[in-house]
Parts: C-alpha cells; sequence; structure tokens
C-alpha cells in the first residue's frame, strides 16, 4: 500500500460498480515501481437514484486530482463535461482517461482503441492493409473498429446480433477513415462469408466469459485457417470457446489481458508523462486475477 501524504498525487476511477477493478493494483504497482508518489483510487458512482457523475469530475478538480480513468456506465455520459477531447473520443464516443490539466480544464481521451493495437504489435500482428472481422457493434467493437482503422486496415467487417447496429458502427467509422473500406453483416447469417478473407478475428461480445464459459459467437462448422489471428477481448477465462476453437484449426489466438494493461499504461502515460513499466502492470494483473480466483 502507497505510503499517502499530503503531497501524494491522486488519480481515480470513476464507475459503478468499481469493486471488482483490477485496475487499482495495475497502476499502484506501477506507481510503486517507478518509484512516484502517486496513488489510483476507486470510486463508486452509481446512476441510481440519481447520477453524480457531473459532481465527481468537478471533484477530481476541486480535490487536486491529476486524473481519473472511466468505467462502465460512464464512459460516454462524462463527454459533455470535457474541455477537449481526442479524435479517438470523437469517433468512439466513449471517454476512459481523463486528465486535468494545470489550468483546471478537463482533456477526454479513450486509450482502449491504441491499447487493442499496442496489444496487437506485441504479438507481431501486422496490420497495415490487412482485412479484420469483428464480431459485435457495442462500445468495445466501436474502440477496437477505430483502433483498426487509424492503424492502417484495408477492410472491417462488422457483424452483430443486431445488424443495424453493426450497419450504424460501419457508417460512423467510414467517415472518418474514407481510405478503409467498413462493411456490415449478421453474426448469426454472415460469418461463412467473411470468414476466410479475414486476416484478423476480433470477438467483442461477452460470450464465453466467465460463468457463460459453453457460449461463443462463432459458427463451429466454419474452420479458421493457420494465417489467421483470432483475437478475444474476454479474458477470463483465458480461453475462451471461441479462442479453443480457432486454436484447434491452427489460428493464432490472443486474450484480452493484453488490451487491459495496455490501455491502463497508455493512460498511466497521459497523466504522468513516463513511459508505463508495463511488465510491473502485467505481473499485478495477474497476481490481481489469481487473488480473485482464491
Ligand atoms: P461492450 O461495451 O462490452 O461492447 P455492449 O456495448 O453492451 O458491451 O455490447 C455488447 C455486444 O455484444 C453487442 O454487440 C451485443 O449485440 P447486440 O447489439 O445485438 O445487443 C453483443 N451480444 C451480447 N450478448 C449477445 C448474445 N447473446 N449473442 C450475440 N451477441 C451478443
Amino acid at each position: 500500500m502507497a505510503n499517502i501524504t499530503g503531497k501524494t498525487t491522486m488519480v481515480g476511477l470513476i464507475g459503478y460498480p468499481v469493486s471488482h477493478s483490477i485496475s487499482p493494483p495495475m497502476h499502484n504497482a506501477a506507481f510503486a515501481e517507478l518509484g512516484i508518489d502517486w496513488c489510483y483510487v476507486p470510486f463508486p458512482v452509481p446512476t441510481e437514484p440519481n447520477s453524480r457523475v457531473g459532481e465527481a469530475i468537478h471533484g477530481l478538480r476541486a480535490l487536486g486530482f491529476r486524473g481519473s480513468n472511466v468505467t462502465v456506465p460512464h464512459k460516454q455520459n462524462i463527454i459533455p463535461f470535457m474541455d477537449i477531447v481526442s479524435t479517438a473520443v470523437e469517433a468512439i464516443g466513449a471517454v476512459n482517461t481523463i486528465r486535468v490539466e494545470e489550468n483546471g480544464t478537463f482533456y477526454g481521451d479513450n486509450t482502449d482503441a491504441p491499447g487493442f493495437i499496442r496489444d496487437l504489435r506485441d504479438h507481431d500482428v501486422e496490420i497495415e492493409s490487412k482485412n479484420a472481422l469483428v464480431l459485435g457493434a457495442g462500445g468495445s467493437a466501436r474502440a477496437v473498429v477505430f483502433g483498426l482503422a487509424d492503424a492502417g486496415c484495408s477492410a472491417i467487417t462488422i457483424l452483430n446480433r443486431t445488424r443495424s447496429k453493426a450497419e450504424e458502427l460501419a457508417a460512423t467509422m467510414q467517415r472518418f477513415f474514407p481510405n478503409c473500406h467498413l462493411g456490415s453483416g449478421s453474426v448469426s447469417d454472415d460469418i461463412q462469408r467473411y470468414a476466410s478473407d479475414a486476416d484478423l478475428i476480433v470477438n467483442t461480445t461477452s460470450l464465453g466469459m466467465t460463468p457463460n464459459v459453453d457460449t461463443t459467437p462463432w459458427d463451429e462448422s466454419v474452420a479458421f485457417h493457420s494465417d489467421q489471428t483470432a483475437y478475444d477481448l474476454v479474458y477470463n477465462p483465458a480461453q475462451t470457446r471461441f479462442l479453443q476453437k480457432a486454436n484447434r484449426d491452427g489460428a493464432k489466438t490472443i486474450n484480452g489481458l493484453g488490451m487491459l494493461v495496455w490501455q491502463g499504461a497508455i493512460s498511466l502515460e497521459i497523466w504522468t508523462g513516463l513511459d508505463a513499466p508495463s511488465l510491473a502492470m502485467f505481473k499485478a494483473v495477474r497476481q490481481a486475477m489469481a487473488d480473485k480466483d482464491k
């Protein structure tokens, strides 16, 4: 536990619930590794009976916080409180990182997209001019599609249970990335049609996540092939049914643990201006997960 004094620099996490978040041990381990007097504290901010998220944001400034992470259910509804936002926020429609500037203004950014891309690069996955298939069209899919298009994917197809949401996401991202070909379809009807041409297939739905480990978004009559990469944003279990199938078919498989760490590492860099100690952050996350399983 950090030795908190009157000089300690504070950053927070605003969300609900936050009691099971792995971010506090991850960031506090990083501050310890860097040898800086910083502390990361989670704050539960419910939406019922009234959302106090505006008060929470203004409280950051009043209390001299350097910044905060933002998680469910506030990632979208805090945008109006920001003074400046990044292009990623404009396209994705969600903030997960706030920096309180020295003059008290709020800068809002989204590190989910670069965190995802950083993890792909960490696994030597090429993105430029590649063809991606994204399953799901919710908040995480928005970050994934933005990241892939921004990193130079030439084509991205979004398949979703509710086809209209996939169409809407493809149309939004097409406006930001006119040179990327964005398509959409139905996850139940169109996997067969798009699977074989995809270099990278990403599950952004929660299907397969503990405790629903028997569920999968993938049509298992469709085979992966060995030069494909399957990425599942789910990291608990470490190998979802989706990744197990991809692995059996010889594809490269990656779970979302690295994205979790890298989005945190990039947030830390936004607050501190220092290089994040990613190894210490991975170690802390693995330890926190093991402690949860006890
Ligand atoms: P997140 O922020 O994790 O992306 P979300 O915004 O609620 O969460 O999005 C959940 C995604 O998982 C959506 O694409 C959702 O499909 P719908 O848009 O049709 O709701 C998808 N999803 C959730 N449960 C699903 C299920 N049982 N089968 C197929 N897709 C599912």
